[in-house]
């Protein structure tokens, strides 16, 4: 059977002139090591070609996160033009969500701030929050790029039709749609985000491929799991798939994310370097239909039709 395709090269963010690497590094858990240590990992991620580095305001608590990458940049500033900086600002702790055009102005300033740069590359607003109108929140983004403090717009946990009233006042397309996506969150294939991503062309970011690191549990931990049983049935068909392609379980869940027709960015949440460097042998892996479709067998628990 034929294999997948999954290409290696960078691809356009979106209807935009932004190029990204089909892999991305998310900085969730990005805070409390030294900067030497964030530093490294920088590093690490551009020489495997990794150039989006995928952040939000609240990351680390009170922009920790943003804070200590921030750092790194300011100590050697030759970086940020080999990476494109995504932030996201919209949450609030104890609200939950303000997407209110005084609130993300003054978020969008504090990850400037933070992440010492002039402007972010793509700002996403981090959750919808259901109290703003879709054009208001429209006109406070067009605001921001028209200021310069931001070059292009995505959204992450919106519904397919809370992308589309936002899309309606933009004068300009959304370049990103970030959801939860892996085999473990299978939503997005159904709920039509990704399929609405491949109409508009819009790139999707997969957040927690890993499952926050529930993939990556070994078999007898996966039992142990509430829902072993099935936790348990995909790891064992992603460990056959690993063996037989020669590399670790992570690289497959990546391949088995990369081979989507709409082309999905995962965002990395390791802090080990090794998992960083090990991440690019996604692109040595050849699924076919076959496996692709065992894959979602085993997490949905049911075969298809
Ligand atoms: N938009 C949103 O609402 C939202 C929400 C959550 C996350 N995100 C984005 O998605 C990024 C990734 O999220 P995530 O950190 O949950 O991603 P993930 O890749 O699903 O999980 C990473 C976690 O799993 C652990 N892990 C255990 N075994 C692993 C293995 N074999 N391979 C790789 N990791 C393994 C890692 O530990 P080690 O560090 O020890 O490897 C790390 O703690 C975030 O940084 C953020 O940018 C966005």
């Amino acid at each position: 059977m034929v294999a997948l395709p999954i290409r290696l090269e960078a691809r356009a963010l979106g209807p935009t002139h932004l190029r990204a690497f089909p892999i991305a590094y998310g900085c969730w858990r990005f805070a409390g090591s030294s900067v030497r240590e964030a530093r490294e990992k920088i590093e690490l991620s551009l020489a495997v070609g990794i150039n989006l580095f995928d952040h939000a305001d609240i990351y680390g608590g009170d922009g920790a996160a943003e804070d200590l990458f921030g750092r790194v940049l300011a100590e050697s500033p030759g970086l940020r033009h080999r990476m494109l900086l995504a932030t996201k600002g919209g949450i609030v702790q104890g609200v939950p969500y303000d997407s209110s055009p005084a609130h993300l102005a003054a978020a969008c300033e504090g990850s400037l701030k933070r992440l010492r740069t002039d402007v972010i590359d793509v700002y996403q607003i981090h959750r919808p929050d259901l109290l703003v109108h879709p054009q208001e929140l429209a006109a406070t983004l067009v605001r921001l790029r028209r200021d310069g403090k931001i070059r292009e717009v995505g959204v992450s946990n919106f519904t397919r039709w809370q992308f589309e009233a936002l899309q309606r006042y933009l004068p300009f397309p959304i370049a990103v749609h970030q959801p939860e996506f892996s085999p473990l969150c299978l939503g997005p294939l159904r709920d039509g985000v990704l399929d609405q991503c491949l109409e508009h062309d819009v790139t999707p970011l997969a957040w927690s491929p890993l499952a926050r690191g529930r993939l990556g549990l070994s078999l007898e931990a996966a039992r142990r799991e509430p829902d072993g049983r099935r936790l348990a049935d995909v790891v064992e068909n992603l460990d056959i798939l690993a063996e037989r392609e020669g590399v670790s379980r992570t690289a497959v869940v990546l391949a088995w994310i990369l081979v989507h027709p709409s082309r999905p960015i995962p965002i990395l949440g390791t802090q080990r370097l090794e998992r960083i460097r090990e991440s690019a042998d996604a692109f040595k892996v050849h699924l076919t239909r076959r496996d692709w479709y065992a894959v979602l067998e085993a997490a949905q628990g049911e075969k298809l039709p």
